[in-house]
């Protein structure tokens, strides 16, 4: 009786060790995060494009922004791991660089409240989501 309640015990502590080593390996993918926060943001531009409220786009990229320092930061220690072609990291680098620019561009074309800019830049984005998932994703 003893034993099986140890065994039982024993069963639970397992699933807490492995769902706080899940909570560490998440917080440690800062590449995870930042993404989670960029697809809220990419549907809220989406939103913010078929309603016309173009004012809901800058707020919606603030946590993409927060996400993006963590991120940069672990670029900078090597501390990035792909779940893809990790030996082309110098490309994901240049492509997330780039893709980054693609936001600037967005947030300008908003301050602008350039309507075409801001749905051509939407199309570029989506299509850079796709291109580096399918390498690196
Ligand atoms: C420069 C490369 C790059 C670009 C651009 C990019 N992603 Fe990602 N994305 C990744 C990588 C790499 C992963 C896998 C992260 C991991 O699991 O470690 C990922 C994962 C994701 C995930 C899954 C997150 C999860 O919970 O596992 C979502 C959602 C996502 N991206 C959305 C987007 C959206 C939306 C865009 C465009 C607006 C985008 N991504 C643009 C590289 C990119």
């Amino acid at each position: 009786m003893a034993n099986k309640k140890s065994i039982f015990l024993a069963g639970i502590l397992t699933i807490f060790i492995s769902a706080a080593a899940q909570g560490g390996e998440e917080a440690q993918n800062p590449v995870k995060q930042e993404m989670i926060a960029l697809r809220t943001a990419f549907v809220a531009l989406v939103d913010a494009l078929l309603l016309n409220k173009l004012d809901a786009v800058e707020p919606a990229f603030h946590e993409v922004h927060k996400a993006r320092e963590a991120t940069e930061k672990a670029i900078e220690e090597g501390k990035v791991k792909l779940p893809q072609n990790q030996k082309r990291f110098k490309e994901f680098v240049k492509m997330d660089e780039e893709f980054h620019k693609e936001i600037e561009t967005l947030l300008g074309a908003v301050n602008k409240n350039d309507a075409n800019k801001i749905k051509q830049t939407t199309h570029r984005m989506l299509n850079a989501c796709i291109a580096c998932h399918r390498i690196f994703k």
